[in-house]
């Protein structure tokens, strides 16, 4: 029987770029979901932005933008960086989304109709000139152990203490600048301390799902062991699920200026993105019985399973929040959490400073194969939640031996001669004595399948793909033992030389069925190159006897040290600060007490950490063609009181050769005579766009430094130091 699997991805914050360290679990996913494909199964696939919280209204407002804005910006810029890394959902949609709404609404009604839910007042800090409530990542301050200037409203950077808010000395607001001043408001909460939640926990903990696997890794039910504490305790505490204006997000029915909470609705976005789906296949004729996924009762006669993929720091609110909310919504409870540890590159934090906060984008640019990426990361997959490490050297080798060396090698030393000698046609029969090899192999491939079958089952990727490669280097000794470039040159050996290649490309078909789940680009053009349908799991291993195959094309480059350092240099920020984007890094280990505060308080950090930081990627600034500019002349302008003209050599020449200067109108005349700047070196702006000004065309900009309110401590043209020649680019 076919399993029918609801599959998920951890809905992405719609204010932030995706980064390597995201595509460790969404390339983890996508192999899986292919692999359950291949082997028959039926498995949609979905995902979305996140998109509802303070820092995305904030973000939103800091760019011009209203939120709607810029959540469809970053839909189509996530939904491209997915589609390029060959992750492929069957439906990206938003949280911000009718289908959202609807499942928020129904399932806090349910709850509240089975007095799960309960309001209470609580006191906060608000910013009286924002006029908002603050979330703690958005407070700063002193920190009240070790004094440490700037440090967020949740735990110190310095000393690593954790706090709460009000603790900190001499708090300011993140977003104004103002001191916060402490208000009441009533909030909404989830009773997840009713020991009804409790008992249903402690039981979905243990459970297995459909398939008899257990719902989460050992590390995860041990982290849900501590979090639920021994029988008869109750460690939970309730959960604040609303928000006061101003807020983005979907307002509670009935509660005037209260909202629910970015993480009540994300969740929930899993479902609307299938509700999505299934109506968008619906209009193409094809049906999706939505219910059969979601409904309580129909699901466990369907016998459907909905899978989520995430990273292990949003463990907490997919294994206590959401299971318990649906559980008591009537709706069907997920079966099974995979977690993914996160990444280090070279074993330290991403960092930008160091160019290794790597975006996926980046990476596209900079013309890497998106497949490299894909193996190395399976090949350090291995179904825990331990953390991945990206070493790129390592993954440079492991490319180059491993998919270049070892199975592109196979069918680039046998498939010319097949094209070249027989018209592309393969043997259809084998002489005894190579049968007799070929058996052997064959078995060899058949025993390993299952072990590789069950492998993928259990996201043990690395172990999939070291069986692989052990039966690559079985096929590499076969052709490297038989050498067909030999048997080539000698003159009675035709009939060999096209079986030994034979046998050949029949296990590199099969190698790359085995290898589909996680280069599914590659496999699609092996499929091609050897004229054959899709592979599907079972027949990879058929073998292709009399079969007619076109001409061997190029499959795959080796990876080159100069495009990961140039990706480096791409992602280098000289000026960023230490302290923000890792502040999403795992600190799940401390802090043991109030777990769920802490976790709650890692998503503040993170999206806060991203709205937070105003970078700019080198690729903005680099946009700014900054040239080095020789004044050949500079007079006042008449009727401009502020303006000088200045004419600006950057080495530019007309047609005839002749030098032509640019034009530029810039308002430093209160600091500068201009007969003083006639002759000297500064820098311009030479791509700003021409202004028509009244005094005529202005062509770009000078730059010059002044003081906040404008002019009063004066006004500073730059200057190179000397050695610097006129059109010298300035970066
Ligand atoms: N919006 C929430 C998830 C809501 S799911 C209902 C969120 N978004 S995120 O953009 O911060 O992260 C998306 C996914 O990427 C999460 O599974 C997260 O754990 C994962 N990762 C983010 N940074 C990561 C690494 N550096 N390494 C590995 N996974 C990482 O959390
Ligand atoms: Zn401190």
């Amino acid at each position: 029987m076919p399993r029918k699997i609801l599959v998920t991805n951890a809905l992405p914050y719609a204010n932030g770029d995706i980064h390597l360290g995201h595509l460790v679990g969404y390339i983890q996913a996508d192999i899986w979901v292919r692999f359950q494909r291949m082997r028959g199964h039926s498995v949609h696939y979905v995902c979305a932005d996140d998109t509802h919280g303070t820092p995305v209204m904030l973000r939103a407002e800091k760019e011009g933008l209203t939120p709607e804005q810029l959540i469809d910006r970053v839909h189509g810029e996530h939904l491209r960086d997915f589609t390029a890394f060959g992750v492929a959902f069957d439906n990206y949609h938003s949280t911000h989304s009718a289908e959202n709404r609807f499942y928020a609404e129904d399932i806090y009604a349910k709850l509240r109709a089975g007095g799960l839910i309960d309001t209470r007042s609580i006191e906060q800090y608000y910013d009286p000139v924002k006029e908002m409530f603050l979330p703690d990542r958005f407070i700063k301050g002193e920190c009240p152990k070790c004094g440490a200037a700037d440090q967020y409203g949740d735990n110190c950077e310095a000393c690593g203490a954790a706090y709460a808010p009000t603790e900190l000395k001499n708090p300011y607001s993140a977003v104004s600048g103002a001191k916060p001043v402490l208000k009441t408001s009533e909030h909404y909460f989830f009773r997840l301390s009713d020991e009804r939640a409790v008992a249903f926990l402690r039981e979905w903990t243990r459970g297995t799902n459909a398939a008899g696997e257990r719902r989460l890794q050992a590390e995860a039910a041990n982290k849900m062991k501590e979090w639920l504490g021994e029988e008869g305790e109750n460690k939970l505490s309730d959960w604040d699920i609303s928000r006061d204006a101003p807020y983005f997000g979907f307002e509670i029915p009935g509660a005037p200026g209260k909202y629910f909470y970015v993480w009540l609705d994300a969740p929930i976005g899993y479902l609307a993105s299938f509700r999505n789906l299934a109506d968008k296949r619906a209009a193409e004729g094809e049906s999706i019985v939505v219910e059969d996924y979601t409904d309580a009762a129909r699901a466990a006669t369907a016998g459907t399973e909905m899978v989520h993929f995430i990273g292990k720091d949003i463990l907490y609110f997919h294994a206590l929040f959401w299971p318990a909310m649906l559980k008591f919504a009537g709706y069907a409870t997920p079966s099974q959490l995979c977690v993914n540890g996160f990444l280090t590159v070279d074993g330290a934090k991403m960092s930008k400073s160091r160019g290794t906060f790597i975006t996926a984008h980046s990476y596209i640019a900079q013309k890497l194969n998106p497949e490299w990426l894909r193996y190395y990361f399976a090949g350090k997959s291995n179904g825990t939640m331990e953390d991945v490490d990206l070493n790129l050297d390592d993954m440079i080798a492991k490319v180059n031996s491993d998919l270049v060396g070892k199975f592109v090698n196979i069918a680039s030393r046998c498939a010319g001669f097949i094209a070249k000698r027989f018209d592309g046609r393969l043997a259809s029969e084998l002489n005894e004595e190579l049968a007799l090899q070929w058996g052997a192999l064959d078995a060899k491939f058949q025993m390993a399948h299952a072990k590789i079958t069950q492998a993928y089952e259990d996201r043990d990727y690395s172990r999939a793909l070291r069986e692989i490669m052990a039966l690559a280097d079985q096929a590499n000794s076969f052709v490297n033992d038989e050498k067909p470039w030999e048997l080539a040159k000698q003159p009675n050996n035709e009939a060999r030389l096209h079986q030994v290649c034979s046998i050949a490309i029949g296990l590199f078909k099969a190698l790359t069925g085995l290898l589909k789940p996680v280069l599914p680009k590659l496999a699609e053009q092996v499929e091609a190159f050897l004229n054959i349908a899709p592979m599907t799991w079972n027949d990879a291993l058929e073998p292709l006897a009399g079969h007619t195959i076109n001409a061997y094309q190029h499959l795959m480059t080796r990876i080159d040290r100069k495009q990961v350092d140039a990706l480096l240099e791409a992602n280098r920020e000289s000026l960023a600060p230490a302290a923000a984007p890792t502040a999403k890094e795992a600190k799940d280990a401390k802090a043991a007490s109030s777990q769920q505060r802490h976790a709650e308080k890692q998503q503040h950090a993170a999206q806060a950490a991203e709205t937070a930081s105003e970078h700019i990627s080198i690729d903005d600034f680099t946009k700014v063609e900054l040239r080095i500019a020789r004044i050949v002349n500079a007079e006042h302008v008449d009727g401009a009181d502020k303006l000088i003209r200045l004419q600006l050599d950057i080495g530019e020449t007309d047609d005839a050769g002749a030098a032509k200067p640019r034009q530029v109108f810039a308002g430093i005349k209160s600091a500068y005579d201009p007969a003083s700047l006639v002759g000297r070196l500064t820098v311009m702006v030479a791509n700003l766009a021409p202004r028509k000004m009244k005094f005529g065309m202005s062509e770009g900009m000078v730059l010059a430094a002044s003081d906040a309110e404008g002019q009063t401590a004066g006004l500073f043209l730059l200057s190179p130091d000397a050695g610097a020649t006129p059109g010298m680019r300035v970066k």
